[in-house]
C-alpha cells in the first residue's frame, strides 16, 4: 500500500486529493494549519493529521518520512516566503525516490516558452500589485518555490492549473507543455479533476520532471484537439 503525504490537505484542492487517495486505497498523511484541522473531520478516522504551518520544517519532516509520494499545494500566502519554505522543506526531507507533485497556476513558466495572453499577463501584474499593497500574497514567492523545484534532482512534477471551477468530475484533464498551446485555449478545469491529475501523476513516470499545464478534458479546446 502506498503512503502519500498531502501538504495543504484542508483546502479545497487538498480535500479532493485526500478523497482520491483514499479511493485508491492509499494511506494518507495530511498536513494543515492548526486552525483548519476541523475541516478534515470527515476523514479523521481514515488519515493521519499533522497540524502546523506547511512551511514548518519540523512538521514536514515528520509528515513526509516514509512516504512514497508527497502532494503539495503551493500557495503564496503572506510576505514571508510561505510557498518557498513549504517547497524547500519537502525537497529537503522527502525520500530521494519519492514522487513529488506540486500545484501552481499557469503563470509559472519552466522554460520561458509559454505564450501568455494579455489578459493572463494583466492578471499576474494585478495579483503582484494587490499582494504588495495588502501584504496578503506574494506571487514571486510561488515563482521562487517552483524555480527551486525545477532545479532539484528528484522525481518531481509541477502541475500548472488553469482557471478552476467546482462541479462533478469530468475525468482526467488533458495537458500540454506550454501555455498558449491550442489544446489549453478553454482555460478551465474542474477543481476535483485538478486533484485527480495530481494524484494520477504519482504513477505516471512520463510526468517526472515535467511542468504540465492542464485543462478540463470536456472543454471545447480539449475536444477540438481530440478531433
Ligand atoms: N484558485 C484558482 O483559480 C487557481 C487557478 C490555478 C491554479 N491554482 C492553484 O491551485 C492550488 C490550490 O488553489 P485553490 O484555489 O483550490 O485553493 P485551496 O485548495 O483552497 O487552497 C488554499 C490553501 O491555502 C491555505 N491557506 C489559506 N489561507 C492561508 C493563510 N493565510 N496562510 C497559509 N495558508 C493559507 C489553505 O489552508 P487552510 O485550509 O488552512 O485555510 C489551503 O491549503 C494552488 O497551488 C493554486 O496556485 C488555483
Amino acid at each position: 500500500m502506498k503512503t502519500v503525504c498531502i501538504i495543504g490537505a484542508s483546502g479545497k484542492l487538498g480535500r479532493y486529493m485526500v478523497r482520491h487517495c483514499l479511493d485508491r486505497g492509499y494511506k494518507v498523511n495530511g498536513v494543515c494549519r492548526k486552525s483548519s484541522v476541523a475541516k478534515l473531520d470527515p476523514f479523521k478516522n481514515h488519515i493521519t493529521i499533522f497540524s502546523g504551518a506547511t512551511n514548518n520544517r519540523d512538521v514536514i519532516k515528520r509528515a513526509v518520512a516514509d512516504c512514497d509520494a508527497v502532494l503539495t499545494v503551493l500557495v503564496p500566502w503572506g510576505r514571508k516566503q510561505y510557498a518557498t519554505g513549504t517547497a524547500q522543506a519537502v525537497l529537503d526531507f522527502a525520500r530521494p525516490e519519492a514522487r513529488l507533485i506540486f500545484s501552481c497556476g499557469w503563470h509559472i513558466t519552466r522554460d520561458g516558452l509559454d505564450k501568455f495572453s494579455n489578459s493572463l499577463k494583466w492578471q499576474e501584474r494585478a495579483a503582484r500589485w494587490i499582494g504588495l499593497l495588502t501584504r496578503l500574497l506574494d506571487i514571486d514567492d510561488q515563482i521562487e518555490a517552483c524555480q527551486r523545484v525545477f532545479g532539484s534532482k528528484g522525481r518531481w512534477t509541477v502541475v500548472r492549473g488553469s482557471n478552476l471551477e467546482e462541479g462533478d468530475s469530468q475525468g482526467l484533464p488533458m495537458w500540454s507543455k506550454h501555455v498558449g498551446d491550442r489544446i489549453l485555449e478553454s482555460n478551465i478545469t474542474r477543481r476535483v479533476d485538478f486533484a485527480l491529475f495530481m494524484v494520477a501523476a504519482i504513477d505516471n513516470d512520463a510526468l517526472v520532471q515535467e511542468a504540465p499545464a492542464i485543462v478540463g478534458c470536456a472543454t471545447p479546446s480539449a475536444h477540438a484537439h481530440a478531433a
